[in-house]
This record gives structure tokens, C-alpha cells and sequence, in this order.
């Protein structure tokens, strides 16, 4: 049985973010047309993803309501006669199942990920961030492609990564292959947030991982690590030195990941996807054109 199961952790604060987040959910936001989350859920639908669990936490009712059928709203848009808005809520019906945990303390992205062990269970499962968006338009084929890595492999981790520039691995969890071919490569190392001096290489952890359930025993066994919270990235650490097999998979060109967790990459997330966007991303390119254009050429107003 393939891999259909996958957990999105979205009880962070959103700290990075304030005050655009004081009393909304950063995995709310809006990219373009839609919220930040509808993309990664799609995204995973499109994967083969048939059952999802939110670990939320709290002020994040609005992503429940986000997923639930409104029929309210489906009405009113046929009594006012604007049947063709209809098409927007089409991804209600996706045939995803929804489950919802919640982090009661937060204690970090590790911790997040062991509160959906009740519900997981014995299974494999993917990780995917509720703050971060792999390509335009959610058609990214990358979890589909590291499923069936994880599968053929028999591995116990597939884990995607991407090339960032070497003062930006402060922020990542930052790999260290252990022998690199082609795209994928097997890790030897992950470390979390690593100084620019200490970085074993520039690849990031890029917000998409499948497991297998062994990943919760070394949840478990990790202690608090980087601002002493319970990371992931230890809990990978502990599964590679125990023996387990964990990959890494680079993200491939065109499908570069969207980051929503702070303004200056959200600023550039958003841009992109308008400047995409079939209806009205023409004009806003005209627009932005003007704007950027030299001083003499600038309209007045
Ligand atoms: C988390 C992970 C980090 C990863 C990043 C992007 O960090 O801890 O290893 O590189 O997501 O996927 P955060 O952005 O939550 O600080």
C-alpha cells in the first residue's frame, strides 16, 4: 500500500510575521488568489495524499473552516446569481480526509510532528509545512517523486532539499550527503541552523519529508536542541545514527519552494504569483513596470 497519509504542522505562531498575524494564521495568508495552505493542500492531493492531519494550535480556526463545505456561502452565490464564483470552491471536494490534533504546548516542529502519533499510527507518512509552497500553482509532482523514492529505497527518511546561498544556512536545517548521485543523495549528517562557518554543505531542508513511524520513536528520545525546541532535524540526526536509511532529494528546476515564514521571502511569494496569475497578472506587470521605470518616464500619479 502507497504512501497516502501526511501530517501539516500549523500550530506556529507566526512570530516573524507580526502584526500581519496577531490574530490570523500565517498559513492563511494570501498568495495571489488563495491562502498559503489551500496551495499545499492541493499540492498534496495532486500527489496521491487521501487523508491529512493538521497539527494546529492556537487562533488557527479560520484553516478548519478554510477546508469545511459551506453550503451557506453556496447558496447565497446561487440566489444573488453568481453561479460562476462556484468554481472557486471546488477545492472543497477534493477527495481528501480531514483530521485535526492539537500541539497543546509549543514545543517545537519535532513535537509538533509527534502530537499526530495517535493518529498516524504505525504507518508512513509525509511531513509537509503549512508555511511553505513547492512551485507555482501547487502542480508540483515532488512529494509524488519522493514517495516512490522512499519506496523503492526501503528507506526510512526521504527528506527534499535546496541549494540556498551560504549566509542563508542560519535559517535551514542544513544536510551533510555522505555520497552524492544525480538528485538524490544518502545523508551522512543534518544539522539544524548551523553557523556559515559550520555549515557541512548549502542544502536546506525544504519543508518536504516522508517517513516511516520510526521517526516518533527518536522524536521521543530527542531533547530540546536550537532555541530549545524539540527539532525534527535532531530527531533525523538520531534515525541516521541509529542505522536508518534517510535521503535527501533535491527539489528539481521550476520547482523552487515559496517561503511564508517571514516578509521578505512572503513580499516575493506573493509577487510571483500574481504576476502568474492568468487573469490579472498582465496588468500587474505593466503596472510594476511603470513603477520601476526611471524617474522621467514615471506617471505622476
Ligand atoms: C523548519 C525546519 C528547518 C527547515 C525549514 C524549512 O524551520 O526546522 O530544518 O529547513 O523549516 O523547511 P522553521 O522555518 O520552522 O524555523
Amino acid at each position: 500500500m502507497t504512501v497516502d497519509l501526511a501530517v501539516v504542522p500549523v500550530a506556529g505562531r507566526g512570530t516573524r510575521l507580526l502584526p500581519l498575524t496577531k490574530s490570523q494564521p500565517k498559513e492563511m495568508l494570501p498568495v495571489g488568489r488563495k491562502p498559503v495552505v489551500q496551495y499545499v493542500v492541493e499540492e498534496l492531493a495532486r500527489c496521491g495524499i487521501g487523508r491529512l492531519i493538521f497539527v494546529t494550535g492556537p487562533g488557527k480556526t479560520a484553516i478548519e473552516n478554510h477546508f469545511d463545505f459551506d453550503a451557506e456561502l453556496v447558496a447565497h452565490l446561487r440566489e444573488t446569481g453568481k453561479e460562476e464564483l462556484l468554481a472557486e470552491l471546488a477545492f472543497e471536494g477534493q477527495p481528501v480526509e480531514y483530521f485535526y490534533t492539537r500541539q497543546r504546548r509549543q514545543l517545537g516542529l519535532g513535537h509538533a510532528v509527534l502530537c499526530a502519533q495517535p493518529v498516524v499510527d504505525n504507518q508512513p507518512f509525509v511531513v509537509a509545512l503549512g508555511d511553505s509552497i513547492i512551485g507555482l500553482h501547487a502542480e508540483s509532482q515532488v512529494v509524488r517523486s519522493m514517495i516512490d523514492q522512499f519506496e523503492r529505497a526501503r528507506a526510512d527518511a526521504v527528506i527534499a532539499f535546496e541549494e540556498v546561498p551560504r549566509e542563508d544556512v542560519t535559517h535551514y536545517g542544513i544536510a551533510k550527503p555522505r555520497r552524492q548521485t544525480g538528485d538524490v543523495f544518502e545523508l551522512d549528517d543534518l544539522v539544524e541552523k548551523p553557523d556559515v562557518a559550520e555549515a557541512p554543505s548549502t542544502l536546506a531542508v525544504a519543508a518536504r519529508y516522508v517517513f516511516s513511524p520510526a521517526i516518533f520513536e527518536c522524536l521521543k528520545r530527542t531533547p530540546p536542541g536550537k532555541g530549545e525546541e524539540i527539532q525534527l532535524t535532531d530527531a533525523i540526526r538520531l534515525l541516521i545514527q541509529q542505522g536508518g536509511k534517510v535521503l535527501g532529494a533535491v527539489l528539481p528546476p521550476g520547482q523552487r519552494r515559496f517561503d511564508i515564514g517571514n516578509f521578505e521571502s512572503y513580499f516575493q511569494a506573493f509577487v510571483e504569483f500574481a504576476l502568474a496569475d492568468p487573469d490579472d497578472g498582465l496588468a500587474l506587470r505593466r503596472h510594476l513596470e511603470r513603477l520601476l521605470a526611471p524617474d522621467g518616464s514615471r506617471p505622476c500619479c
